[in-house]
């Protein structure tokens, strides 16, 4: 069971994912995107996508924000938010849900965008039978 939000704590998550892709450095793809993560100690980290002159090492919104909250201390995630300003909400790439099952195999995942359309799912919905931690106990 996904860890319950409170509403009022969803609308903070949803607001600052929404500034955060005001940040987004997407020369290339021109496609921003915001993240917002909730932590265990209660705490809410933020990051948008920031693309390279080599494409290849662009990093996504979700992965930025999870990284700031990893290296600030904290090692459990409860919530994502993610914010792109387009009509459809968006889902975070396989490589960001590789990360957030690092921290987050049962986190819930909310994607909002411009419309009033949005999704509402677990990670462990969108990254079934994941390899994590605990594959590497021997
Ligand atoms: N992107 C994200 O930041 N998060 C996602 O969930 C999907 C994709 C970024 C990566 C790249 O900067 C741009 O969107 C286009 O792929």
């Amino acid at each position: 069971m996904p860890p319950k939000i409170t509403p009022a704590v969803r609308r903070r998550l949803e607001k600052a994912a929404r500034a955060a892709a005001k940040s987004s450095y997407s020369p290339y793809s021109k496609f921003r995107v915001g993240a917002a993560v909730l932590c265990g100690s209660g705490k809410i980290y933020t990051g948008a996508n920031v693309e390279n002159a080599s494409y290849g090492l662009a990093n996504c919104a979700e992965r930025t924000a999870i990284f700031q909250a990893a290296a600030s201390g904290e090692r459990s995630i409860r919530c994502v938010v993610i914010f792109t300003p387009t009509t459809a909400p968006t889902m975070p790439c396989g490589a960001c849900r590789q990360v957030i099952n690092e921290f987050g195999p049962q986190a819930a995942i909310v994607s909002v965008c411009d419309s009033a359309e949005r999704i509402e799912t677990t990670l462990d919905q969108l990254l079934p039978a994941a390899f994590g931690p605990q594959n590497l106990q021997r």
